[in-house]
This record gives C-alpha cells, structure tokens and sequence, in this order.
C-alpha cells in the first residue's frame, strides 16, 4: 500500500472551499483505495467540517498538536480535541514547524501526546541542506534518536516517517530530491530502526517522500527512490493533480 498524504498548510481561505476540496479528495480516494492510502490534513479550522464530509477509504489528519496536555497554552491544541473532530493522523517536525522553534525534544513530547491518544504521527525528518562530507545524515540521526528514545516497538510501529529535504520542500525550492538521494536516507532510516527495534519492526514502519513530489517524479520515486507513499504540500490542494499523482504511483 502506497500512502498518499496531502498537508494543506495554512490554505484554503474559505471553509466552503474546503468541503469542496474534501469532496475531490474523497472521490480520489474511492477510486485508487485498492493501492494509495490517502490522508488530507486540513488547518484545524477544517478539520470537523472534514469529519462531515469523510468517509472511508479517505481518512484524516491535523497539522500539529500541543506537545503537553496543560490547558493554559492559548493558540493550541491538544490531542485529545484532535481525536475528537476525527483525526487520525497528525503531522509533527515539519520543517515549518521546525523553523518556527519545535525543536527535536518538543517533537518527541508531541509524538508521546498522539499515540497516547491513539493518533498516528506523521513524523517529518530532513536536512537543512546537503554537504559533500555527509554532516547532514548525522542532522537527521539526531531527529530521529531524540523522536524514538523512549518509544517501545509497539509504539514505533503506529509512526509514519516522511523524509522532506528541506530544500525541496515549497514554492522556493529549486528541485525536489533525486530518487538516489532519497533511497540513500531512506536505507539509512531503516537502518537507524532496524538497529534499535530488529529489522521485522522496522518493515512496519512506512517511510515516505515528501518535498516538490508532483505527478511527474512521483513514479520514480517509488521505483527507485524506496519511497512507499508521499507527503505533498502543493499538489494536494489541485484535485487534478492530485488524481493525476495518484493515478501515477497507483
Ligand atoms: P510541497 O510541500 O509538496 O509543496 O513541496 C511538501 C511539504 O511541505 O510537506
């Protein structure tokens, strides 16, 4: 099974445009349901107005979550409200997060607050930027040691990980990743997990690309980039190209 995963970020401005958008994504979902697991995470916002609109197979995610359950923290929300309006999923460590100050330790709290109300966390893992020297595996080494330090391998399992470079990722970057660079993350990923929790638990763990994936690249991806889904930004808030990458890696 092929994970498709839109992350609408901070659009659309109307809530009717969401619903329509929720409608388009669900029709896309029917069809491909036989090979693409797709995944919308609308703004918060959306997110009950989505619950109304969904039905399986499409399934639903938030954007972020309180990484502790205090009540006095204005602006946020906790998981358990998330649960409540449907999600599902919910992405953590986007690098836009990242570069509003989450940092590594905070990702993790955030990762604990989900699966302890029975949420799957997207978790998103990148380099800033790519040396000949290989500096930045040890970047993502160090997201991934800090996320995973006190999870059992039943927790490990109910993560997805979304390796997004962030230099591919949005309207300001110059390409996406080649497949060759990320099946090199990807392997080095698995193998981060199959150290730590054997290699049948890290199987379970799907690992997926995202940053400038598009309907044209995704394929590639898939065949020889070890990609087993995507996290689209861009892409996801286009019906059309969202068909049109589903029916790519489909
Ligand atoms: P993009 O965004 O597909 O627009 O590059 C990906 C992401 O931020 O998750």
């Amino acid at each position: 099974m092929i994970y498709l995963i839109g992350n609408w970020k901070m659009a659309p401005e109307k809530s009717l445009k969401a619903v329509e958008l929720t409608k388009a994504s669900a029709a896309i979902a029917k069809q491909y349901k036989k090979s693409v697991t797709t995944i919308i995470c609308p703004p918060a916002l959306f997110l009950s107005g989505a619950q109304k609109q969904v039905k399986v197979p499409l399934l639903i995610g938030a954007q972020g979550v309180a990484a502790s359950d205090a009540v006095a923290q204005t602006g946020l929300m906790s998981a358990a409200m998330l649960k409540d309006v449907g999600a599902q999923y919910c992405i953590v460590g986007h690098s836009e997060m990242r570069a509003r100050g989450d940092s590594n330790t905070y990702v993790k709290e955030q990762v604990m607050r989900l699966l302890e109300k029975k949420i799957s966390p997207i978790l998103c893992i990148g380099e800033q930027q790519r040396d000949e020297q290989g500096w930045y595996l040890s970047e993502v080494k160090e997201q991934l040691e800090t996320a995973f330090a006190d999870l059992a391998p039943l927790q490990a399992k109910k993560i997805i990980i979304a390796y997004e470079p962030v230099w591919a990722i949005g309207s300001k970057a110059t390409r996406a990743a080649t497949p060759m660079e990320c099946r090199e993350m990807l392997i080095f990923i698995r193998k981060f997990l199959s150290d730590r929790y054997g290699e049948k638990v890290a199987k379970t763990i799907p690992l997926l690309y995202g940053g400038s994936a598009d309907e044209f690249n995704a394929q590639t991806f898939i065949t020889d980039g070890e990609a087993q889904g995507f996290l689209v930004g861009r892409v996801s808030l286009d019906p059309k190209r969202l068909a049109l990458l589903a029916k790519a890696i489909s």
